[in-house]
């Protein structure tokens, strides 16, 4: 069973990125801990993380088939990317959409996500373990690909 870690813009600075909103937990130990978590079930992750729209659209499309699962937190681009809310619409597999902070309580302009509504699910606001949480799910309900 093999699951796809996306991160979009900006979350390689997570660590130093605005550490009151995001922590300082760095994406490469979220990666470690999520490939850990992994290998305990048998499983792994393959992580990616771009700033650019059109790499995580050609991930998505190149990936997905050999994947049980697809974790992804499209940094800004969940508020307004159709192209990436288009390239997970054409996968069979069930994505749960990530968000390390609570989107709901911040600016107005997070609190609508293109994302969201063909998402299996999402987690929001509970700092990186919401990855971990994700994995979690995906590792109980999806069978061996
Ligand atoms: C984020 C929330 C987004 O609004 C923001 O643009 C991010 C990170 C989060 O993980 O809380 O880059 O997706």
């Amino acid at each position: 069973m093999r699951i796809l870690v996306l991160n979009g813009p900006n979350l390689n600075m997570l660590g130093t990125r605005e550490p009151h909103i995001y922590g300082a937990t760095t994406l490469a130990d979220i990666e470690q801990a999520l490939t850990a978590r992994a290998a305990r079930a048998n499983a792994s992750v393959h992580c990616v993380q771009s700033n650019h729209e059109g790499v995580l659209i050609d991930t998505i499309q190149q990936e997905h088939a050999a994947s049980s699962g697809i974790i992804i937190n499209p940094g800004a681009f969940t508020h307004y990317s159709y192209a990436i809310r288009d390239a997970l619409s054409a996968v069979a597999c069930p994505i749960i959409e990530v968000h390390i902070s609570n989107v709901y309580k911040r600016e107005p302009f997070r609190h609508h996500s293109v994302i969201a509504p063909i998402a299996t699910g999402q987690m929001a606001g509970l700092g990186w373990q919401g990855y971990l949480m994700a994995l979690e799910w995906l590792l109980l309900t999806q069978t061996a690909a």
